[in-house]
């Protein structure tokens, strides 16, 4: 069995994934990223500082070792790139030579973002381009990265001078073979073009399909951990079985400053959903859970969870109908205290049949627990 390692959303993404990932990333070789793009929004925190990451994997950059590749099932705006590689060298310098690029990776080109704008109707998708360019790989119109390397573009030519690496996973496979990588994913389950609430989804494979999709088939992961809130968020439009309505909602949107970390829009908040993470589960091979923002539930009396639907889904389409039914657990003043939140994990793990292994309480590092 090899050593490495998954990290992907187990729900409608900002599950806290780049959160664990920065954590994990000092014990990793190589951090990938396997699909989507700018659409995410991977917020960490170092020495108290504020980060957010949106193409390059959350690699905790104090660590001079971790290197992160973008995987060829990525779509990738270079200019979104370099800008955020020139934010990353003000605090770290040299950072970009630990990022590589596979050349099969797509690009997003600017007439995708415009697309995206005009063509967002109700979807309410980020703008950043992720479904046209997509739409362009998969109807055999699309930009390859290299074929910016090929035509000796500009950006690409400042990329490769600023240290970037553009390299295929094959050429790098004995390094990763001696070494251990962790998969990072974006976004999560639920919103996955395949498995998610279609049409509300995004427009890549959120699962560990989309490991296998970049090339790393025989590198797969022997453990996958599936990231979930203790609660639920959503942004954007689309189903959303446990949400809740104001004052409620406003309450815990500003406990847990639950506004979108690359467009900043509000999010939509519900109840922890267990049909859905048992779906999510089922659905992309995830082997434990970890569950994160415990700490903004602390003080509540009790917590209302969705233990399940009158129909376990089986599709997608079933959550737009789904009829849930919650139950209260008992509520904790520290979610540190594992004694106070015993029966909460309990019914985590007896209604997903899957063990939590890791729980989070805050933005350090030392606010993740292992159970
Ligand atoms: P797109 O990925 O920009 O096409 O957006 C499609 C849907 O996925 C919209 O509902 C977005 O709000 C949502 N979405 C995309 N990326 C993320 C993410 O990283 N976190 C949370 N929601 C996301
Ligand atoms: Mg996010």
């Amino acid at each position: 069995m090899n050593k490495n390692i998954a990290v992907l959303g187990a729900a409608f993404g900002d599950e806290g994934k780049g959160h664990i990932a920065h954590a994990f990333s000092p014990d990793f070789d190589y951090l990938v990223r396997y699909n989507g793009g700018g659409n995410a929004g991977h917020t960490l925190y170092r020495n108290g500082k504020k980060f957010v990451h949106h193409l390059l994997p959350s690699i905790d950059f104090r660590n001079k070792e971790t290197k992160g590749f973008l995987g060829s099932g990525m779509v990738i705006d270079l200019e979104q790139l370099l800008n955020e590689l020139i934010a990353a060298e003000k605090d770290y310098t040299g950072v970009s030579n630990r990022i590589y690029v596979d050349p099969d990776a797509f690009v997003v080109l600017a007439e995708h973002k415009e697309e995206d704008k005009a063509r967002n109707g109700d979807l309410g998708t980020t703008n950043k381009g992720i479904g046209p360019a997509y739409a362009s790989k998969i109807s055999r119109r699309g930009t390859r990265v290299k074929d910016f390397l090929k035509k000796g573009s500009l950006i690409t030519s400042v990329l490769t001078e600023m240290g970037v690496n553009f390299v295929h996973a094959m050429e790098m496979k004995d390094k990763f073979a001696s070494g251990k990588i962790l998969f990072e994913g974006a976004q999560g389950v639920m919103l996955d073009i395949n498995h998610g609430t279609y049409p509300y989804v995004s427009s890549s494979d959120c699962t560990v399909a989309g490991i296998a999709a970049s090339g790393f088939n025989s590198m797969m992961p022997s453990k996958v951990y599936g990231v979930a809130k203790a609660y639920s968020t959503r942004v954007g439009t689309g189903p959303f079985p446990t949400e809740l309505q104001d004052p409620e909602a406003s309450d815990l949107r500003m406990r847990g400053k639950e506004y979108g970390s690359t467009t900043g829009r509000p999010r939509r908040i519900g109840w922890l959903d267990l049909p859905a993470l048992k779906y999510a589960i089922e659905k992309s091979g995830i082997t434990s859970l970890v569950i994160t923002k415990l700490d903004i539930l602390n003080g509540m009396e009790k917590v209302p969870v969705c233990f399940r639907y009158e129909k376990y889904p089986v599709c997608g389409d079933d959550f737009s109908e789904a009829k849930i039914k919650l139950l209260d657990v008992k509520g904790w003043d520290n979610a540190k205290n594992y004694s106070q939140i015993k029966e909460f994990i309990h019914t985590v793990e007896y209604w997903t049949e899957t063990k939590v292994s890791l729980i989070s309480c805050g933005t350090d590092k030392t606010d993740i627990l292992g159970l």
